[in-house]
């Protein structure tokens, strides 16, 4: 086997954060150096508790969790409660952690990381506002030698936005950090709407893991059931779509996967359209191909494989 890929996880947990979290804590075939926490779905006190909540379910009290950035870089903090519950993990009854959280900085942490990385060495996995690793490139703008990827939940296209109906979450919250990763000429992949939308957490898919009869996959599975309400009562579907895990499962598994390379300019300046993903599907424009944009999923294989390494916790 060859060695484990390093990464970097940016988070706003979040429900289907913290199953990407447990995704990546399952797999052999990833070294987590470390986690960062930032402000999104709830403020950041929530989110850097959340993550040392996950941390402790899946037995890894010894894993690195930083605080970042408390706001997006330029406007007011929008958050998500109306989907994520007051706590940002409603669901499950997790015990308040008892880990450390470390003093420095997300951001700080993730230049003095790559500052001592090989070049191409580290994945940097986001699955909330890209405020810390906004952050961490304007501070260090050198440290993206040592980016091999950033692979990013946030966008939408064809589907059109869930917090507006041009705008994604994660992407909304903080358009000026997107407009800065998208440009730093680090590879990018987003994964974007028009992929998670596909994957449903179908009442099927939830009960597989309240059968793997282990308190990670009843977690799972009540993490799942809270979070899923909401969307089911707006898209009107059975299950709610399951964004940030995809990030992990891309990294273990692209095949399931179809996008390719294409220009991704984020709005910033329109009323109506702020945080939007402009993605030249059809190439269109002479915009200069930033963003591997992915568009589909098998999303049988993709719970499959969660499924699979939810049962290893
Ligand atoms: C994204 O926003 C958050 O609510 C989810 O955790 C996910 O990262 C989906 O738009
Ligand atoms: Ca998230």
């Amino acid at each position: 086997m060859p060695p484990p890929r390093k990464i970097i996880i940016d988070t706003d947990p979040g429900q289907d954060d913290a199953v990407a979290i447990l995704l990546a804590l399952a797999s052999p075939e990833l070294d987590v150096l470390g986690i960062t926490a930032v402000a999104g779905n709830v403020p950041l006190a929530r989110t850097e508790e959340n993550v040392r909540k996950i941390c402790e379910l899946a037995g890894r009290r010894d894993m690195a969790v930083y605080a970042g950035a408390d706001r997006p870089l330029t406007r007011d903090l929008v958050t998500a409660e109306y989907l994520h519950g007051v706590t940002g993990l409603d669901g499950p009854d997790l015990p308040a952690p008892t880990m450390p959280l470390q003093a420095m900085h997300g951001a700080d942490f993730i230049v003095e990381t790559l500052r001592n990385a090989a070049p191409g060495s580290v994945t940097l996995c986001t699955l909330g506002p890209l405020t810390n690793i906004a952050l961490a490139l304007q501070q260090a703008p050198e440290i993206a030698a040592a980016i091999a990827e950033i692979v990013s939940m946030g966008g939408g296209f064809f589907e059109g936005g869930n917090v507006t109906p041009a705008a994604e979450f994660n992407i909304y919250v903080d358009p000026e950090a997107a407009v800065i990763v998208f440009g730093s000429g680090v590879p990018v992949t987003l994964i974007p709407l028009d992929v998670t939308h596909q994957c449903l957490t179908t009442q099927a898919r939830l009960d597989a893991f309240y059968a793997l009869g282990t308190t990670a996959g009843t977690a799972v599975g009540e993490l799942l059931s809270f979070f899923e309400r909401y969307d089911e009562a707006k898209y009107g579907t059975d299950g709610g779509p399951l964004h940030d895990p995809c990030v992990i499962a891309w990294l273990l598994t692209p095949e399931i996967f179809g996008g390719k390379l294409i220009n991704v300019e984020v709005e910033t300046a329109s009323r109506l359209t702020q945080g939007m993903t402009v993605a030249d599907w059809w190439g269109v424009t002479d915009r200069v191909p930033n963003v591997r944009y992915l568009r589909d999923v098998d999303a049988d294989a993709f719970f499959q494989l969660l499924v699979e390494h939810i049962r290893l916790l």
